[in-house]
């Protein structure tokens, strides 16, 4: 459906001459902001329904704007709305074949309304929507993550500091903390999103509108905790996009951090997994290569979504009350933000479940390395040695273990008793790593029943309806 272009414009009254043909590109939104268009008629729908209820337009105005609405909606749906730079946004779009539709009508529904109020409407309604789909996309992955440590329960590997190999922790122990941080993604999510939950409407273009509007009920129709409490701020605020996207940028390092682990993991030097062919690529020179690139591209990723934070604030550093054309900017850094994340979540989940865990190389690399060293000095610790020279001993055996070329619990009793004669024959079943992990019973320590308990409960949370 081409919309008569020219003729529709919504500010051409005090203009002589025609926009330059570079301006029109420049100040076009429409390549992106067609995005909204489900936000742009709900807004308007619910407005022109206020309108009617306030008296400000008639019922059958009403009737006729919504209805035909649902018409614009049907096309763009369809694919039949032709989108044109000169037709600049969704907003001049959607009211220009409205006119077509219904006819005069039209040109009231925009009463008490500005593109300013209007635009940030959208926004907020499609940063909602976009908030529910990331929140059950980070779900699915938790649930990834919780299934993987479920399927490998008790399987032990190093947990490393500086990337040494430092002590034995629960593979599940170290999924889960990825876990961990994506609760508190999902948390920062529906924080920002509360604030988001604020009607702009009513604003109109900066200074509020003489009609007697009742934006509360637009507010409680399209379903946001209230109306924003200035109007200045109402046009001009997009604190809820810059959240957002701290939000989705923090995520997105914590996949990206999940993603170099499997990339370390996958690699000859650990092996400790095997990622499926689903989610590798290989080489068109080297036949023998299997490359990780799903979980690098989540790495690389990373920048675009950071990226996208700081081109939105920079964007709104130096910009005076109220609406200003730079927030049109606004739009492509969330939207290709939150593709981003989604793509990546999307990615990620099966991934996760397509993983082949080598236990019995994450054994081995537990067994190389002294990880049960400290394991020796808090046993002697236990004996009533001081801690620091039970470290000093404990370090002491690693040494001489090292020039032997063995580890910990191949030295023999009487070795031991060279270094501390308070080691016994008893020391031996505390340098198993099973014993390692099963004494750290702390509150969130790597004990197998802590873990189990852990468990539990993000299956609770996870899959609520079981
Ligand atoms: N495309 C514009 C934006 O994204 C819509 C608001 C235009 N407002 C205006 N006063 N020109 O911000």
């Amino acid at each position: 459906m081409a919309i008569s272009k020219d003729k529709y414009k919504q500010w051409g009254g005090r203009f002589a001459e025609p926009t330059d043909a570079m301006m029109e590109r420049i100040n076009a939104s429409i390549g992106f902001d067609q995005r909204f268009y489900r936000e742009d008629i709900r807004g308007s729908q619910a407005h022109a329904a206020m309108l009617a209820r306030q008296g400000i337009i008639s019922p059958n105005e009403a009737q006729a704007i919504i209805k035909g609405l649902e018409q614009v909606r049907a096309e763009i749906e369809a694919g039949h709305m032709e989108f044109s730079d000169s037709l600049e946004d969704i907003h001049t779009h959607v009211e220009a074949r409205l006119k077509e539709i219904i006819g005069e009508p039209a040109g009231k529904l925009h009463t008490a309304r500005s593109r300013n109020d209007q635009v940030a409407t959208d926004l907020r309604l499609w940063v909602l929507a976009a908030g529910a789909e990331l929140d059950a996309a980070l779900n699915e992955y938790q649930r990834a993550l919780v299934e993987l440590a479920e399927a490998n329960r008790g399987v032990i590997m190093p947990g490393y500091t500086h990337l040494q190999r430092a002590q034995p922790v629960l593979l599940a122990h170290h999924l889960l903390a990825y876990c961990e941080m994506a609760w508190r993604d999902r948390q920062r999510l529906a924080d920002c999103l509360g604030r988001a939950a604020r009607l702009p409407l009513g604003a109109a273009a900066l200074a509020g509108t003489p009609h007697p509007l009742d934006p509360a009920s637009v507010a409680r129709e399209l379903g946001m905790a209230g109306t924003c409490a200035n109007s200045l701020d109402a046009v001009s605020d997009r604190d809820f996009v810059a959240e957002l996207l701290f939000a989705l940028s923090l995520a997105q390092v914590h996949l990206s951090r999940l993603a170099e682990e499997l990339i370390l993991w996958s690699s000859q030097e650990f092996g400790f997994v095997r990622l499926s062919d689903a989610f590798s690529t290989g080489s068109s020179i080297m036949p023998q290569k299997k490359n990780p690139d799903a979980a690098e591209l989540i790495r690389g990723k990373s920048g675009r979504v950071i990226g996208s934070l700081v081109s939105l604030l920079v964007v709104l550093k130096g910009l005076p009350l109220a609406y200003n054309k730079d927030l049109q900017e606004d739009k492509e850094p969330v939207f290709d933000a939150v593709d981003t994340v989604l793509d990546c979540l999307k990615v990620l989940a099966p991934m996760l479940r397509g993983l082949a865990i080598d236990a019995g190389r994450m054994r081995q690399a537990v067994r190389q390395g002294f990880l049960n060293a400290t394991e020796l000095a808090d046993y002697l610790a236990r004996k009533g040695v001081p801690f620091r020279r039970a470290h000093e001993l404990a370090g002491k055996a690693v040494r001489l273990a090292e020039i032997r070329g063995i580890t910990l619990e191949e030295l023999s009793l009487a070795q031991y008793q060279e270094i501390s004669p308070e080691i016994q024959e008893d020391v031996f079943p505390c340098l198993e790593p099973e014993r390692a992990v099963a004494a750290r019973m702390s509150p969130g320590g790597t004990a197998g029943q802590n873990v189990e308990a852990a468990l539990k409960e993000a299956r609770k949370r996870l899959w609520p309806a079981e």
